[in-house]
């Protein structure tokens, strides 16, 4: 049972439709983090979690996997509104050392794949891991190509703006334990 307090009227009014409840998510992620536990076992892991939209994402799922990993956080942002400005901003000049370590970074969602392509590439030319692999809580299905794809996918879930569980628009909605889609009036008000 959540221990949660309930949420706040004037927050859950803007969303038009509850998509995943917090219970969903987690029994989600118990089943991610089984495949990744086998899948990492017995190898040097380093997770890289993309801030600030997986910080919730990052701390459920990670709670899952006993295995003695480690964690980047990089803080990176190419979103304004509901639409990506299309440049990727790397505010971190240091990266963790992943030399000769297996990487894999987890991302709240894979839109464009904009983000996740830069991302990658930087870790690909930059890194020195083994491997590098992307794990993402949610992918939208857009009905084009990407750039890039994620190796692990939580939900796949339609083409519209969600907030929630880490997710925000304009920085808002971030604490929300669901994830839902906000509403077309909440997006109108920015
Ligand atoms: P992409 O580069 O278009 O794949 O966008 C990736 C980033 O944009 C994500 O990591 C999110 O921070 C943000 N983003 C994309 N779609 C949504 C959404 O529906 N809600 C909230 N943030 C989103
Ligand atoms: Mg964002």
């Amino acid at each position: 049972m959540s221990r949660l307090p309930p949420t706040n009227p004037a927050m859950l009014a803007d969303i038009s439709k509850v998509l995943y409840h917090e219970s969903t998510i987690l029994s989600r992620l118990d089943e991610l983090a089984h495949t990744l536990t086998e899948e990492y076992r017995g190898k040097d892991l380093t997770c890289v979690a993309i801030l600030n939209g997986s910080f919730i994402f990052m701390a459920d799922l990670l709670r899952r996997i006993p295995l003695p990993l480690q964690v980047d956080c990089w803080s990176v942002s190419s979103y304004h509104g509901t639409t990506s400005s299309g440049q990727v901003n790397f505010r971190q000049t240091q990266l963790a050392d992943v030399r000769g370590r297996h990487v894999l970074i987890l991302d709240d969602i894979l839109d464009s794949g904009v983000t996740l392509r830069a991302i990658h590439d930087r870790l690909a030319a930059e890194s020195g891991a083994l491997s590098l692999k992307i794990c993402v809580l949610l992918r939208k299905q857009i009905g084009q190509a990407r750039p890039i794809d994620a190796d692990y996918v939580g939900f796949d879930i339609p083409n519209e703006f969600v907030v929630g569980y880490g997710l925000d628009y304009n920085e808002h909605y971030r604490n929300l334990p669901f994830i839902g889609v906000i509403s077309e009036a909440a997006i109108a008000r920015g």
